[in-house]
């Protein structure tokens, strides 16, 4: 396990950024970037990756024995490190739920990355149990958003194997929203909304947001983001709805704590 005075195990982070192939200047200005900060050690003042570029910030997560314990024992891709500001998010947003009652919920959880890293870096879910949804084989559905490498029959079982580990987590195949009336908790701490899909996320809120407890927990993943500039607007129409604005991150995450 790291230390915090920076070990070996500190969390080195690749430069992945993404879009570039529709910006090839943007591309060319990050690999002098890179280049010339070396990005990637915890130690460096630079964090760049993930779309996100900083100067100076301490980032503390990244030389946190908890967080980093928790990040390697799910053997990471590059992909998945380089959003390692977005997985500190979610955890922390995760630790803050166990202050009110209720379950975790995460909608879109393709191979488990996420929340495996989430169940890690909390150790004890004190007594919850955490619902996690997806097609994860999206062939012959009308599934809004892009199919994903690793979408197969088998993805499944291999999730469901995934968080075997864990007794309290129930892994159920199926489209939001859906899939909710069959399986979902009454009282929600935790909510992770990461389909990609703005239709599917507003449904899910219109299915679960009343069961989110006072002072819960309620992630956006792909809120910021140019690209996804449905899911904010729907996250935004909703939130606004009910007196909530949505806070957006410099990750790209947006997180509402329920009032
Ligand atoms: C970006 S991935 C989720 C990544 C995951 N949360 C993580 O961080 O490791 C989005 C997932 O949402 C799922 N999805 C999209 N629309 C859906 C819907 N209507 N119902 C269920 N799953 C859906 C896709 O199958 C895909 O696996």
């Amino acid at each position: 396990m790291a230390s915090h005075n920076g070990s070996a195990e500190d969390l080195r982070i690749p430069p992945v950024f993404w879009g570039l192939q529709h910006n090839p200047e943007a591309a060319a200005v990050l690999r002098t970037l890179v280049a010339t900060a070396s990005p990637g050690d915890a130690r460096n003042p630079w964090f760049i990756a993930d779309n996100l570029i900083t100067f100076g910030h301490t980032r503390g997560f990244l030389t946190d024995p908890r967080f980093v314990a928790a990040v390697t024992a799910e053997s990471p891709s590059a992909h998945e490190l380089a959003s390692v500001w977005r997985t500190h998010t979610l955890c922390w947003a995760a630790e803050s739920a166990l202050a009110v009652p209720g379950d975790f919920v995460e909608c879109g959880t393709y191979q488990g990355y996420s929340m495996s890293v989430v169940l890690r870096y909390l150790d004890d879910l004190r007594g919850r149990r955490c619902y996690l949804y997806d097609v994860f084989d999206p062939s012959g559905l009308e599934v809004e958003g892009a199919r994903l490498p690793a979408h197969a029959p088998e993805l499944f079982e291999q999730v469901r194997a995934r968080f075997r580990r864990w007794d309290n987590v129930v892994v159920t195949r199926g489209l939001v929203p859906e899939a909710l009336t069959a399986v979902a908790p009454d009282h929600i701490a935790f909510l992770h909304l990461d389909m990609n899909n703005a239709q599917a996320e507003a449904d899910a809120l219109g299915v679960l947001f009343k069961r989110v407890s006072t002072g819960g927990m309620i992630v956006f993943d792909d809120y910021g983001w140019t690209g996804d500039r449905a899911q904010k607007s729907a996250a935004d129409a909703f939130m606004q709805s009910r007196g909530l604005a949505v806070l957006e991150l410099p990750t790209g995450r947006g997180l509402v704590i329920k009032r």
